[in-house]
């Protein structure tokens, strides 16, 4: 069916491929976004309709998009194109994989910036004004960080230089065996911090902030945050599942592989969750602070801890990683793109799109600082792109994955790849891709446009 040519490697296991695609999915998005659009949110009516996203439309899509990669097995925007040559649909559905690839782009432009915030707290945590901080100190703190340009710039061209000599050397076993130690680590620190948390007075009070629903506080655009949180945190809608579905033997099964990915994710982010307004209540702080807020917060917390200096740089050693991770993802597709259709090499290929992410970045991270009264509709830069990618792009992109899916391929096709031991498995995926998901995202949006 596909041009042997484009025939990539595979992944040596099942395991492989779920630790790439956790790589992925877990990172910024579950450490730094999470809490904040939560706070930004209301907390528990968003935090609800987070879940249910992942649950009825984020996980039957991202089994979508990982079936059309193992049964393309080429870059996005080839697999798109070549599925659909073979299903004697239209030529355009190749532009799901093309603004897979802008969605990628615009979204590791911003992302290499707060990787870099991560990078910098590493060294920071270490510095003495940190121990026993208090809660005005860490803000102040940030604020000095946040608004000096030079000192991002440099951190933000040390996660991007990290990004490309990592992706230039291809899918990095070394990479591969990196995840496999420091995700669980990850999770490990987390633990730790909500044990601290538990200890603190604000803990009832976060938790109740999490998980108990005010839908009051639940506008049409909040319910679109929460959705295209889902896509974001999830890694879908933009190809990179789809790329590395491409490399999974044919034998695994991409059911349970993707539950447990988006069950790993979701935990991650819920961990966060618990870590973090516990310490913003009992230090009497806003939950809506915004981007920094894990950078507000977790300081005050590991300044209290013994041994803080050390647990506070691991832990932002542990998300930097975690990080890298995603960005691998994000610039996997169009890497993938240029080695097999412009001839470029791997380094090559990485390196340029490095460099346009790179350039791009510097426009999010002077909306930090001296760009912040540059708005457009009411947003600054920063804001205006990752409304764009995650809420929009992302969805549309899932929208289209899971279209074609559903309706374009043929069931015996999607059937024979999906392979369910459960015929009613099968039965309640292809509702949900064909129905329930588009029906569900076709509302959210017209909510946010103010339709309904
Ligand atoms: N899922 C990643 C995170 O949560 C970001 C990401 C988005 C990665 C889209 C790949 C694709 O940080």
């Amino acid at each position: 069916m596909t041009d042997q040519r484009f025939v990539h490697a595979q992944w040596s296991s099942r395991l492989a491929f779920i630790l790439a695609a956790s790589g992925s999915a877990i990172g910024l998005g579950n450490i730094w976004k999470f809490p904040y659009l939560t706070g930004e949110n209301g907390g528990g009516a968003f935090v609800l309709v987070y879940l249910l996203c992942v649950a009825a439309i984020g996980v039957p899509i991202m089994m979508a998009e990982t079936l059309l990669g193992r049964r393309g097995r080429q870059s996005p925007i080839n697999t798109m194109l070549s599925l659909a040559e073979t299903a004697k649909a239209s030529r355009l559905w190749q532009y799901t994989g093309w603004m897979g690839v802008l969605s990628s782009f615009l979204i590791l432009s911003y992302y290499s910036v707060i990787a870099g915030w991560a990078m910098a707290y590493i060294l920071k945590m270490n510095s003495p004004m940190f121990a026993q901080i208090s809660p005005e100190t860490a803000l102040r703190f940030f604020d000095e960080f946040r608004t000096d340009p030079q000192i991002q710039v440099i951190w933000h061209s040390l996660f991007m230089i990290a990004t490309i000599a990592i992706v230039s050397r291809g899918v990095s076993a070394g990479l591969e065996k990196g995840t496999r130690y420091l995700m669980p680590a990850l999770l490990v620190m987390l633990i730790v911090l909500v044990g601290y948390a538990i200890g603190s007075e604000g803990f009832g009070q976060g938790v109740a902030f999490l998980f108990l629903p005010d839908f009051s506080k639940l506008s049409g655009e909040s319910v679109l945050t929460a959705m295209g949180q889902a896509f974001f945190s999830l890694g879908l809608g933009m190809g990179s599942i789809m790329v590395y579905g491409s490399y999974l033997p044919r034998h695994v099964s991409i059911a349970r592989s993707t539950i447990l990915v988006a069950a790993a994710d979701t935990a991650v982010a819920l961990l966060a969750g618990l870590a973090i307004f516990p310490i913003v209540f009992s230090n009497h702080l806003e939950p809506g602070m915004g981007p920094g807020l894990i950078f507000q917060t977790l300081p005050i917390a590991f300044g209290a801890m013994p041994g803080g200096a050390f647990f506070g740089s691991l832990f932002f050693v542990l998300v930097f990683f975690a990080a890298l991770t995603s960005s691998i993802a994000l610039i996997e597709p169009t890497v993938a793109w240029l080695t097999e259709n412009r001839g470029l090499s791997r380094g090559a290929a990485s390196a340029w799109s490095g460099l346009v992410c790179w350039g791009l970045g510097l426009g999010s991270l002077l909306s930090f600082s001296s760009w912040s009264e540059v708005t457009f509709f009411g947003k600054n830069l920063f804001e205006l792109l990752d409304f764009l990618t995650a809420d929009i792009m992302l969805p549309a992109g899932g929208l289209l994955v899971a279209v074609f899916a559903g309706w374009v391929l043929n069931r015996k096709d999607t059937e024979e790849e999906l392979e369910m031991a459960e015929p009613r498995s099968y039965e309640a995926w292809r509702f949900l891709v064909r129905y329930a998901a588009p029906t569900g995202m076709g509302i959210i949006f017209l909510k946010a446009l103010g339709g309904i």
